[in-house]
């Protein structure tokens, strides 16, 4: 099962008319027809309505939310209703509530606050998706099911402690494997009876917060833990929803780069992806792009949803600046672009009470139409109207990989030394950033993706090797391609143990280096890099981390400048089969991240069509009939004029552009170009 069958990318929003009386309803939905909102995501946090006591279940006000939606054709993508308990479950069974990392018991409050290892919990959740579901399984407009929300957090209480033993059991059989596993015989604590193992928390192995831990191996399978007990409780929800509802999609909103969640061990039980997307500032465009293609990615280069976005502002931050005007259009075309089969907001109406009454919502408190937001978004609604079907199960044509690891990401972050300043997303970033300035096509994929498609695989500080990967990055390499990771990569196997050989372990046959030493320092230390040779030659600067790379018949391509390893290798490329493995040992800055990926990029003649205008993102999506749409977003505060590849139609104007013909974006400006076949 994929992606819920409509006939254009759905667009609407979280709707929450159980917050307001019932004679707005009619209003809001008036005004929804003047936006073109045909979608509503409805029941998000409705379990103390749907279920106000442990043994009465009462869907009467939900009823009359999805008729009335049902009667004036909206799609309903309708929630669980799961993502917040209430307040008499707690008081009848305190077990649901969570145990914080510092060891004390919540008492009643908040959201997205239940144990998931909690009995009740589960029994009670999963029973209120299966009334849900055999209620409204039938009613022609609900188009898919929205399991819980924004899953995240932690629990450390005894059920949870005991959930761990259970899996721990699973994961390893006997506890001499666990103590092998864990490296216990350090520190003295090898355990000889599954009783003895406690969560890692501020009470047990951790100081300094959850990264600080005297055992990675133990907290690496609490996070591992943590995010499959939270997708158990997803898949007890899903299983129960199947039951009356065997045809309709399930989806949960994922949060995009979201550490404690493991989205790649979870988008298997999905029927099709969806995220909600909230940057932390307006300069974010090259990062939504790479979190667009790894919600993308979760699910094989299907299409995914984006669930929620705000229109305008939102209110959980310190500060929250208003998206400028031409922004959120600008960013909704920007999923699309990266694969999103519908755009959705959070929220359709603004709340009138709690903490998200400032947050942005399409309709305000004064439940206005002739507001600049209003505006932006019904003509947004209009554009997706005139793009009909054209970009439903489009694909991203790419030849780029970018891999991404959550246990790569925890164990790096959790771990004491080399430097507690190298951050896994940063460097992810750095490197995405690069292949998105020049205009290339990428997937963001697991370790466990099947490469055999790619000509180019990014593997940015690969910590944790798995499995076979290292033989699928030699193949890639093998046949052609280019391979290309950075310092920190290949130095543990999958329980955080190193390997015992020269770093980067098992990839160092491909990339023809050892790495004896590393050395790392404060952010204003810089060494100077110096790349490329004769007139090519460029100096950039590297911070953070330097590793000490001995070549082992890679070519050196670049050299430190100063300290007591100038002059030694600080990228290389090694030959290997017909490719080549690039290993990049220095913390460079941007445009060294930048020279090392264009010229790996170059080689495969991957550059995108207008890899030198800054800031002019392309992206290009194939339709299942072979149409290639070209999506072009000026993210720049000015006008852009470029000229036109291949010739096309702009989908969005209906304009027909000529072959060399001139493309004129202004700011924050956005082409779909339909091109000529
Ligand atoms: C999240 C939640 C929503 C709402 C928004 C506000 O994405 O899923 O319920 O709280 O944030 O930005
Ligand atoms: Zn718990």
């Amino acid at each position: 099962m994929s992606l819920p069958a409509t006939s254009k990318v759905p667009f609407g929003g979280d709707y929450n008319p159980e917050q307001w009386p019932e004679d707005v309803w009619k209003e809001d939905h008036r005004l929804f027809d003047l936006a073109r909102i045909d979608t509503v995501t409805l029941g998000v946090f409705d379990w103390a309505l749907t279920q106000p006591a442990e043994d009465v279940y009462d869907f009467a006000l939900l009823d009359r939310i999805v008729e009335l939606a049902g009667a004036q054709r909206r799609g309903i993508c309708l929630a669980t209703g799961t993502g917040a308990h209430p307040p008499w479950l707690a008081k009848a069974h305190p077990e649901v509530t969570r145990t914080d990392f510092e060891g004390r018991r919540h008492r009643y409050g908040q959201r997205h606050n239940s144990c998931p290892s909690s009995p009740v919990f589960r029994r009670l959740s999963t029973e209120l998706a299966r009334r849900v579901a055999r209620r409204y399984a039938g009613h022609p407009a609900v188009v898919a099911w929205h399991v819980g929300n924004e899953y995240g957090g932690a629990c450390y209480c005894d059920l949870c402690a005991a959930g761990f033993r259970a899996w721990l059991r699973r994961r390893y059989g006997t506890l001499d494997q666990l103590n092998a596993a864990w490296y216990t015989t350090f520190w003295s604590h090898t355990f000889t009876d599954w009783d003895q193992i406690e969560p890692p928390s501020a009470l047990t192995e951790h100081w300094r917060g959850p990264d600080h831990t005297a055992f990675p191996g133990i907290t690496l399978d609490y996070l591992r833990f943590t995010s499959d007990a939270m997708l158990t409780n997803f898949r007890d929800e899903k299983a129960a929803i199947r039951e009356a509802s065997p045809d309709l999609p399930v989806t949960t909103n994922f949060m995009g780069m979201y550490r404690p969640v493991d989205y790649h061990r979870w988008a298997e039980h999905l029927d099709f992806a969806s995220w909600d997307n909230y940057p932390p500032d307006d300069s974010s465009a090259a990062r939504m792009a790479l979190t667009h293609d790894l919600m993308r990615g979760l699910k094989d280069g299907q299409p995914f949803w984006l669930m929620e976005q705000t229109p305008s502002v939102t209110a959980c931050r310190d500060v929250n600046p208003v998206k400028r005007p031409g922004l959120m259009r600008l960013w909704s075309w920007q999923a699309v672009a990266h694969g999103a089969d519908a755009v959705l907001f959070f929220q359709l109406r603004a709340s009138r009470g709690a903490c998200e009454k400032y947050h942005g919502a399409v309709i305000g408190h004064a439940g206005r139409s002739d507001t600049r937001v209003f505006r932006e978004v019904a003509e947004l609604g209009a554009e997706l109207d005139r793009l009909g079907d054209a970009s439903l199960g489009a694909r991203t044509p790419a030849r780029v990989a970018l891999l991404f690891d959550w246990d790569s990401w925890w164990a790096l972050e959790i771990s004491d030394g080399p430097s507690r300043l190298v951050r896994y997303q940063q460097v992810v970033l750095a490197y995405h950033r690069a292949l998105w300035d020049a205009g290339v096509d990428l997937d963001v994929v697991a370790v466990t993706a099947d490469l055999s498609r790619y000509d180019v695989v990014v593997a940015p500080a690969l910590h944790m090797l798995k499995g076979d990967l290292p033989q699928r990055l030699e193949a890639v390499a093998a046949r052609g391609g280019s391979v290309l990771t950075t310092y920190l990569s290949g130095r543990v196997d999958e329980n955080d143990n190193a390997f015992l050989m020269d770093v980067p372990g098992p990839l160092g046959q491909l990339m023809g280096v050892r790495v004896d030493e590393w050395d790392a320092r404060e952010p204003a230390v810089v060494n100077p890099v110096r790349l490329g040779a004769g007139p090519d030659q460029v100096e950039v600067g590297s911070r953070l981390l330097f590793e000490l790379v001995v070549a082992q018949g890679a070519e050196v391509v670049g050299t430190y400048r100063a300290d007591f390893y100038a002059g030694t290798p600080a990228v290389t490329r090694n030959a290997f089969g017909a490719g080549h493995g690039w290993y990049v040992a220095a913390g460079l800055d941007q445009a060294g991240v930048r020279w090392v990926v264009r010229r790996v990029l170059a080689r495969h003649d991957l550059l995108g069509p207008y890899p030198d205008v800054p800031d002019l993102e392309s992206a290009v999506r194939v339709a299942p009939d072979g149409t290639r749409l070209l999506f072009l977003l000026n993210h720049r505060a000015e006008p852009v004029e470029v000229t036109a590849r291949t010739g096309g139609v702009d989908l969005l104007t209906g304009d027909r552009v000529p072959p060399g013909g001139p493309l004129r974006l202004p700011e924050r400006g956005v082409v779909v170009l339909r091109e000529d076949r």
